[in-house]
């Protein structure tokens, strides 16, 4: 018996000595060391030893064994670290934290266009929503903006063809909704508009809203009153507002709205180039030549309109200076809002 344990002594360590991987060491366990292993079938002779020579041998396999184990459990770590340095990944750290999966959010140019929307349907505005690749005659005839006036040098358009182009303001929406609806109308117009331009306060794709309400005796103090609430539910508090004469070719009179800034509360600084004022919008009472090309008559209704830029109430709202901050697809930006 002596013998037989000296010689699996020396295979085993032999064999232990070969392995390389975690399976081989595995088959190494399960053949000298299991229960139906080889070492235990040798023990199983004890019981027919001698008596004198039994505490010898008992020591003697004990000895081994505990070798042997050992040896086995500095083979186990020394593959472990082998395999994780070479990061081939079959041993894994149970304690190192988790990696918890992030969620998305809203762009927050949708979420302020959400916003925006529904301030004007708790107004009772609908929500229409018309083509990006519009006719010309939408985007700029029936708007009052016949081919060579001046007012479309302003748009930057990007042409399809001659007759068809990106759309340039959503402002063509007016025009397809009364062309096909009576007045009472109180509709909002969301969506994606397009010019060739760009800078850090121009993208070539921005969005905008645009809102018109037609009905009999409609007056710019109505209008004044929709934007008011508007600016004060957008920017939680009573800001004040200021109505500065401009032109468009679709309404008239026609004006620019400014709030005052809401970085400084009309003081002056960076954000309003130290005016205290802010522009945030166009509007208007709609022109009669535009009721005129849809079949309405100027002499029984009237109406307001407005267009305004969501990315800049965003970046108002936010602080932001540079609009393209929004399409660089930085998580580092985007997960603020
Ligand atoms: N469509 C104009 C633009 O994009 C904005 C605008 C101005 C819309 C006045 C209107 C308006 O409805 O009445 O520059």
């Amino acid at each position: 018996m002596e013998q037989e344990l000296n010689t699996l002594q020396t295979l085993a360590k032999d064999e232990l000595n070969a392995v390389t991987d975690s399976a081989q060491l595995e088959d190494f366990r399960i053949r000298f060391l299991g229960r139906k292993g080889e070492f235990s079938s040798i023990m199983k002779g004890l019981g027919k030893v001698p008596k004198e020579d039994k505490p010898r041998l008992g020591q003697l396999a004990n000895n081994i064994k505990k070798e042997l184990e050992s040896l086995f459990d500095k083979k186990k770590i020394s593959l472990n670290a082998d395999s994780s340095a070479s990061g081939n990944g079959s041993s894994i750290d149970l304690t190192l934290p988790g990696r918890k999966p992030e969620t998305g959010k809203l762009h927050p140019v949708t979420q302020i266009m959400n916003e925006v929307c529904a301030i004007f349907e708790s107004l009772g505005f609908s929500v229409a929503e018309g083509p990006d690749v519009e006719h010309d005659h939408y985007n700029f005839e029936a708007l009052n903006i016949p081919a060579h006036h001046p007012a479309r040098d302003m748009h930057d358009t990007f042409y399809v063809s001659d007759s068809i182009l990106l759309r340039t303001h959503t402002s063509p929406m007016q025009a397809r909704i009364m062309e096909t609806q009576q007045p009472p109308l109180r509709v909002i117009a969301p969506g994606k508009v397009y010019r060739c331009d760009s800078d850090i306060t121009h993208t070539p794709m921005f969005h905008q809203v645009e809102g018109f309400l037609v009905d009999k005796n409609v007056s710019f103090a109505d209008l004044k009153g929709v934007l008011t609430i508007f600016t004060q539910k957008m920017f939680d508090k009573k800001l004040e507002l200021r109505f500065r004469p401009s032109f468009f070719p679709f309404t008239e009179p026609s004006a620019e709205v400014d709030i005052a800034c809401v970085m400084c509360n009309g003081k002056g600084c960076r954000v309003c180039k130290q005016t205290g004022w802010l522009e945030i919008l166009g509007s208007g009472m709609i022109d009669p030549e535009v009721f005129k090309k849809v079949g309405y008559n100027p002499e029984v209704y009237s109406g307001f309109a407005f267009g305004l830029g969501i990315e800049r109430i965003a970046m108002l709202k936010y602080g932001i200076d540079d609009i393209r901050l929004y399409y660089e697809n930085d998580l580092r930006f985007l997960s603020q809002f």
